[in-house]
């Protein structure tokens, strides 16, 4: 088989069979194909799209060409949720101890920030001592001592959309269905879990701005997890401003564990219930989405959850007394508010603004290699559809150098829109459930 023959079939509109993707994902992976090849039958993929059988196969080959977790010493039904990313999107904090409080396994490999939108990873290490580079034996024992454990990809685990991401991420190739399809089911099905909950996100805070290519993409993952033997769903979530308040990783972590304390913002609250009851669920843990939700309340209720986290992160070398003393995580030197300019009701709120406002005092990565400031980012104060007065705080920024504060502060007043009149009743923040309820 040659690759140019393949970049050509795929070009001209061609399907892939089996045997032809294996070869590209397993030569690639082995370091025996070329980056510009590999590149231009991404972008030909890109352009001409993959069926579903093609992207099957693409996904079956990026989960195999690395280790697959095997939990078999624990009888009980491991289970996870992945979101696309959003702004302030800070779940999986919440719901991965109330499910594994809840008796399910959860073997959480998490990302870091990408663009305008945080990653899990980078919240934890926010909080003093917390590891997240474990083998798969040191997850291992943290999940058999509290039923969860929260990492990073490791060098084993899906090699091929290691290498392959990194060569998308620099040949515009990222925003194919199939390729991302493929990248982030590949990856959660080599956690050997039994189902899975996709947190859709679509608005301008997000990488999907349309409601329909989210759901196009959202169908696509379900699906290919289903072809895989696994119950999986999608909830398609408004990203159309940022979850909660907080934006910036300590104060996410802070906001999180007010959340787990029963007092933290509802919409950030009513969603992390929300996953947590489906993974309940799916996991078969409940008999209903309803006693999912119902269980989840319970659990945070009764302080089991947060106990659980803080076990988690004592299990992760983490400072887990700073979970409720939040003067042990790292706090930002300044302060300074940004009013609004006139008065009115919010009636829209620009979220990937608010997102690049974090990134600019250092919340995020603008290249592979920066480090990120944990302490900085941004609180909302002022949500679609309040009231505001002139000269109001619409946000707080937190920051330790203000050599880009200029920035930051014009893009969260540009992204605020103000008017007279009160905007309609929001949306919905689960728009739709895609998948086999
Ligand atoms: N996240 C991933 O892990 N892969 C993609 O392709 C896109 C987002």
């Amino acid at each position: 088989m040659r690759l140019v023959d393949l970049i050509r079939k795929k070009r001209d509109g061609g399907e892939l069979s089996g045997a032809e993707i294996e070869f590209i994902v397993r030569g690639y992976t082995a370091g025996e194909l070329p980056d510009y090849q590999i590149s231009a039958w991404l972008m030909a993929v890109l352009l001409k799209g993959m069926s579903r059988a093609e992207t099957a196969t693409l996904t079956q080959a990026m989960l195999h060409s690395g280790e697959v977790l095997d939990w078999r010493e624990f009888p009980r039904k491991k289970v996870d949720k992945h979101s696309t990313g959003g702004v302030g999107d800070k779940t999986s904090l919440i719901l991965t101890p109330i499910v594994a409080a809840g008796g399910l396994l959860v073997p959480m490999i998490s990302g870091r920030g990408l663009g305008h939108t945080g990653g899990t990873l980078d919240k934890l290490e926010s909080i003093p001592g917390f590891n997240v580079n474990l083998s798969s034996d040191e997850m291992r024992r943290v999940m058999a001592e509290c039923g969860a454990c929260m990492i990073g990809q490791t060098a084993s685990i899906c090699p091929a959309d290691k290498k392959m991401y990194a060569l998308r991420d620099v040949t515009g190739t990222v925003e194919s269905p199939a390729l991302i399809c493929a990248s982030i089911m590949g990856k959660k099905m080599a956690e050997g879990i039994d189902a899975l909950v996709l947190d859709v996100k679509t608005g301008s805070g997000a990488f999907m701005k349309q409601e329909a290519d989210a759901i196009h993409l959202a169908e696509l993952m379900v699906e290919t997890g289903e072809r895989m033997g696994k119950r999986v769903i999608a909830l398609i979530t408004d990203m159309d401003q940022p979850l909660g308040r907080a934006v910036g990783n300590a104060l996410e972590v802070i906001e999180c564990m007010e959340v787990l304390q029963g007092r933290g913002p509802d919409d950030l609250t009513d969603l992390s219930l929300e996953l947590a009851a489906w993974m309940f669920y799916l996991g078969e843990r409940t008999a209903s989405v309803e006693e999912g939700r119902k269980l989840a309340r319970e659990l945070v209720a009764n302080g089991s959850a947060l106990k659980n986290f803080q076990q988690m992160t004592a299990l992760q070398g983490g400072n887990a007394r700073a979970l409720t003393d939040f003067g042990l995580l790292p706090t930002a030197r300044n302060r300074m508010e940004v009013a609004s300019a006139s008065s009115g009701y919010v009636t829209q709120i620009d979220c990937e603004k608010i997102g690049v406002a974090s990134l600019l005092l250092g919340g995020g990565h603008n290249t592979k290699e920066d480090s990120i400031n944990p302490a900085v980012g941004v609180t909302v104060h002022k949500k679609t559809g309040d009231r505001v007065k002139r000269g109001e705080a619409l946000c707080t920024l937190h920051y330790d150098d203000d050599r880009q504060l200029t920035e930051a502060k014009s893009l969260i007043g540009s992204g605020y829109k103000v008017d007279a009149t009160a905007p309609p009743l929001r949306r919905l923040l689960v728009r739709k459930v895609i998948g086999k309820v």
